[in-house]
């Protein structure tokens, strides 16, 4: 990087457009294996969060990868840089004052403990999308788990490549083969109201 270059504050700040949207900017952080139900809960619960007037924005794991992060694999270094820069995006969210909820296996803790370090306490919320690897190979919503059993996918997390369980996550959700979806969303929503993550507006 150039020693030449300089962070310059913008007139309108991060509090100024939290103002405007009535609510905090907050990066919710959804971990777990392939198949655990991340993506179905972060969508749910951004659903709930449009209706009640919260701006939000949903990174997802597989669509990223598409683009902005179409250049990394699934290396131990390709998934480091994969989480460095979607924790940069989603510091940028957050200083918009925007609500982003992000899922992504992330299955390095020190990788997601370098995005919590590039927040503020409280911007951060870890949520540990917690179903075992039988459930999600049983799901196996896109027929991943069954290649990566084969050999045609190398790396595959909980086969080939290894997943780091958070150990103080702010949340922990039980996605296992019987839970249900939309309990886990007011789960979220109660935490995230009864902290004062998100106010809402009438
Ligand atoms: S991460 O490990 O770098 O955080 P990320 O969440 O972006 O992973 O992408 C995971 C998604 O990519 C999975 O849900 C799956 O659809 C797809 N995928 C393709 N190859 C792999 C692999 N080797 N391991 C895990 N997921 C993979």
């Amino acid at each position: 990087m150039s020693t030449y270059v300089v962070w310059h504050n913008t007139k309108v700040t991060k509090t100024d457009r939290e103002k405007l949207n009535s609510h905090k900017g907050v990066c919710i952080w959804f971990t777990g294996l392939s198949g655990s139900g991340k993506s179905t809960i972060a969508n749910e619960l951004e659903f709930e969060l449009n209706k009640i007037g919260v701006h939000t924005y949903l990174l997802d794991g597989d669509n990223v990868r598409l683009g902005l992060n179409n250049n990394l694999d699934f290396s131990n270094d390709g998934r480091k840089e994969n989480i460095r820069r979607i924790g940069e995006v989603a510091k940028l969210f957050v200083d918009a004052g925007i609500v982003v909820l992000t899922a992504f296996i992330s299955p390095f803790r020190e990788d997601r403990n370098n995005v919590r370090k590039l927040l503020n306490q409280n911007e951060f919320v870890e949520v540990f999308v917690d179903a075992d690897i039988e459930t999600c190979e049983t799901r196996d919503s896109k027929g991943l788990y069954k290649k990566a059993r084969s050999g045609e996918i190398k790396d595959f997390t909980g086969i080939s490549s290894p997943y780091e369980e958070p150990i103080e996550p702010e949340i922990r959700i039980e996605s296992g083969a019987k839970s249900i979806p939309q309990k886990n969303v007011e789960i979220l929503i109660k935490y995230l109201t009864d902290l004062k993550i998100i106010t809402t507006i009438n």
